[in-house]
């Protein structure tokens, strides 16, 4: 029988328990339906999980639905086979960058089979300014090599000093960040969230001894591109880091933080927003990035609904296809081709057949 992308997430979506798209029941097999689809196409493959948000309540009775939802991502991630060359992950690992938070997630992400590589998001910078992060992960930027990519993993949430003015408080300065509708505004809308000039220095000198025609994969919490700036959907120096990415043939930029499915293309960049494990964010209200499929979050009180992880299949000529893991939903795929072609991504037919118990 042949194989089509179509039939194929088909049969992921009714045998994947997990939501993952290799098929629990065929892990052992030697039929693997990821290299039936895409064989050829491929030259590797790497998992992706995001903003999981822990929270640690001393004397809360049980563990906490977002501690479970991480496990869970780790657990599923494990049995992907044949196993992706590493795992990223995306940033917001903690709710409140409490040492408590970040140790908690440290321990769950050591069960991840593949190698890790992390990324770090406002919410685990902003008690002590990314002490504790740094202590446990290292450099917040840096840059590796893999079979031919050139992988770049940036700190996009810098922002201006709003907290040494009124004299806050670390949980005070981590709280004014958190909020989403802050009354007194927005630390990437008061002030500025961006790299920085020390990072895209860094940014260029990394880039500078790299071959143009070299496929450059960017990981940055924030889009890196200018969504919706209320909401810290932002980054403000996007312009200048899109100027430095220009000149390559082939570039990809996966982000967390806006916790929902998410499309752009900016002339040589395709901009994929990763989903959150803890909870989805609504679309902002002005408007959507080029090329994004709104999903509807059709029950709220189910706390895994659009939400999920991810995979990206590497092209071996470069260009990322994508699927999103939706943990209630069909995996959604979105083909390289199809983005460049400026095809906006079908929308899986269960979507629309209610809430899934
Ligand atoms: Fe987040
Ligand atoms: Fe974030």
């Amino acid at each position: 029988m042949k194989i089509t992308r179509r039939n194929f997430l088909t049969y992921s979506g009714i045998a994947g328990t997990t939501g993952l798209i290799t098929v629990s029941g065929l892990v052992n097999s030697p039929l693997n339906f990821v290299s039936l689809a895409y064989g050829e196409e491929h030259g590797f493959t790497f998992a992706y999980i995001s903003d999981s948000h822990l929270i640690v309540k001393p004397g809360y009775a049980r563990e906490h639905r977002f501690t479970r939802a991480l496990k869970k991502a780790v657990a599923d991630v494990n049995t992907i086979s044949p196993a992706p060359d590493f795992v990223l992950y995306g940033g917001d690992l903690a709710q409140l960058g409490l040492k408590e938070e970040l140790d908690l997630g440290r321990g769950i992400l050591a069960d991840l089979k593949p190698k890790l590589h992390m990324m770090v998001g406002e919410h685990d910078w902003y008690y002590d300014l990314g002490d504790k992060w740094q202590e446990l992960f290292g450099k917040p930027w840096y840059s590796f090599d893999h079979k031919g990519v050139h992988f770049v993993v940036l700190n996009s949430v810098v922002v201006e000093d709003y907290w040494s003015a009124g004299n806050m408080s670390q949980m005070e300065r981590m709280l004014f960040m958190a909020q989403l509708d802050n009354p007194k505004g927005k630390p990437f809308t008061v002030g500025k969230g961006y790299l920085g000039n020390t990072q895209v220095e860094w940014l260029k000198k990394d880039l500078a001894k790299v071959a143009k025609n070299t496929p450059v994969l960017v990981f940055s919490h924030s889009p890196l591109y200018k969504y919706y700036k209320s909401w810290n959907f932002w980054t403000d120096d996007a312009g200048d880091i899109q100027k430095i990415l220009a000149p390559f043939k082939n570039v990809t930029v996966l982000h967390g933080h806006t916790h929902q499915v998410l499309l752009n293309r900016i002339k040589n960049i395709t901009f994929y927003g990763m989903l959150s494990t803890a909870w989805p964010w609504p679309y902002a209200p002005q408007g959507l990035p080029e090329l994004t499929r709104q999903m509807d979050r059709s029950d709220p009180f189910n706390q895994f609904d659009a939400c999920g992880t991810g995979k990206i299949m590497f092209g071996s000529k470069g260009g990322a296809d994508k699927i999103y893991d939706l943990w209630d939903r069909e995996p959604m795929m979105v083909a390289f081709k199809d983005v460049v072609a400026g095809k906006v991504p079908s929308q899986p037919e269960a979507q629309h057949s209610g809430p899934s118990y």
